[in-house]
């Protein structure tokens, strides 16, 4: 198992470089913004109410659910090979997320997605490639409404390749659906195939089902200790229940990035030195978009991966408009032993870093980077995570949820619900001729 718990490693928000961008009396004048929006999740009576029970879900998932969850997934790796998981948005990118922070970055991936595009040649592949290899799989469909095209459909291909693989009968034993307890087309498939299902519950939208089932199945998959991600988002709960401005590092951000868009930045570019962060940016700007992009408002989320960025976006970044802020993502730990030899002739001027890691470099850059992109007139805070643990992982996934939750408050929008994503679904219907639409 990966990520062992570790109630000591907690998640730090540094702030240094937002000097002279967001003041003391700033933050002391947004605060009692920040304290409305608190006391509107705490008593539920805020836009969305019904829609909050993701602040609860480390305390009521249970030891028998994780249990539950874990039996799933030993069940699915035994009997297969790949485990393939299909969904898009917020029942896709939570587990994408962790598992590839968590999981090696290279090598044969045990768990493979797909459902999170209408690409065809990506599935006429994906499934040449599944053929190919002849491996034995099992499939995870995610859809909480059940009716979203792009899973539906993938689902569909894949159930129809395993029907001619494995038989109808043979299907009960591969397939599991995570979906909704009552409504939508998954949900009745299940219940008519007899497929073995987990609930998303009702009052969690998708993008902040990632401690559900949703996103759990799939990383207890890929061997990530789920017990460790829920003990960590158990520990951020803890730290995001006052509304002590300081203490309260969900609340600093959120009040932060409302004092920084006042100020007319209007970009937030979450970057990361870490070729596994990629896809928790990705987790992040679905969060955070969805959340907030409504009402004709809210701060555009971009993302960079550097030191890769640096070399095409950092030009930008540094010198282009000046309506942008930066949020860093950066392992406290330095996490390689690869050391850069030295060389006797020193043809290329290496050799004054002969013996030091290559993560210590990666470490000077994004202080580097931290620095140069201030001077250059972004503000930038940096969160910090003590080390690539489950724990850590939970932290940050809950620490970032109540964060947008209050930032949307603040902001003065609903955070629970998308109509945008539902306007481009209905209107995607009508051009497909849906029946009904
Ligand atoms: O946050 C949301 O609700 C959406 O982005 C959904 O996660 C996404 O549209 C997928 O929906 P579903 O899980 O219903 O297939």
């Amino acid at each position: 198992m990966k990520g062992d718990v570790n109630m000591e490693q907690d998640l730090r928000l540094d702030t240094g470089y937002l000097e002279g961008f967001v003041s003391e009396n700033d933050l002391g004048s947004i605060f009692p913004e920040v304290k409305k929006a608190h006391a509107l999740l705490t008593d539920r009576t805020g836009p969305g109410n019904d829609f909050l029970g993701w602040m609860d879900l480390p305390e009521s998932t249970t030891a028998d659910m994780l249990g539950d969850i874990e039996e799933c997934a030993d069940r699915m790796k035994r009997n297969s090979d790949i485990v393939i998981i299909i969904g898009i948005g917020g029942s896709y990118l939570g587990a994408k997320a962790a598992i590839e922070m968590m999981a090696p970055r290279l090598g044969e991936k045990k768990v493979l997605f797909a459902g999170h595009n209408l690409c065809g040649g990506y599935l006429e592949e994906f499934l040449k490639m599944v053929k190919s290899r002849d491996r034995d799989i099992s499939v995870n469909v995610i859809s909480k409404s059940g009716t979203t095209t792009e899973p539906a459909i993938a689902f569909r291909v894949v159930e129809d390749f395993m029907r001619k693989r494995y038989g109808a009968a043979g299907l009960k034993d591969r397939i599991v659906c995570t979906t909704d307890k009552k409504r939508g087309a998954l949900r009745s498939m299940a219940d008519a195939m007899g497929y073995r299902s987990f609930v998303i519950p009702e009052d969690v939208g998708g993008r902040f089902s990632v401690l559900t089932a949703a996103g759990l199945l799939p990383v207890a998959c890929a061997d990530i200790n789920i017990r460790g991600i829920i003990a960590g988002a158990r520990r951020a709960r803890e730290r995001s229940a006052s509304c002590d401005p300081d203490g309260n590092i969900s609340y600093k951000y959120a009040a932060v990035r409302n004092i920084l868009y006042r100020k007319g930045k209007n970009i937030e570019i979450f970057s990361n030195f870490d070729h596994g962060f990629h896809y928790v940016a990705e987790w992040w700007k679905q969060l955070f978009g969805e959340s907030e992009g409504k009402g004709e408002k809210g701060i555009f989320p971009a993302s960079c991966d550097f030191t890769t960025d640096l070399h095409s976006m950092g030009q930008w970044i540094q010198a282009g408009s000046r309506n942008i802020f930066e949020t860093f993502l950066i392992e406290d730990r330095e996490d390689s032993d690869c050391p850069i030899p030295g060389k006797e002739e020193d043809p290329d001027g290496l050799n004054y870093l002969s013996g030091k890691q290559v993560s210590f470099v990666n470490k000077q850059a994004y202080q580097a980077t931290a620095a140069a992109h201030f001077e250059g007139g972004v503000p930038n805070s940096t969160i910090f995570l003590p080390e690539r643990s489950a724990f850590c992982l939970g932290q940050l996934f809950y620490f970032l949820e109540k964060a947008v939750a209050v930032s949307a408050y603040v902001l003065g929008v609903n955070p629970f619900d998308q109509p945008g994503v539902d306007s481009y679904k209905k209107k995607m219907f009508e051009f497909l001729g849906k029946p009904g639409h």
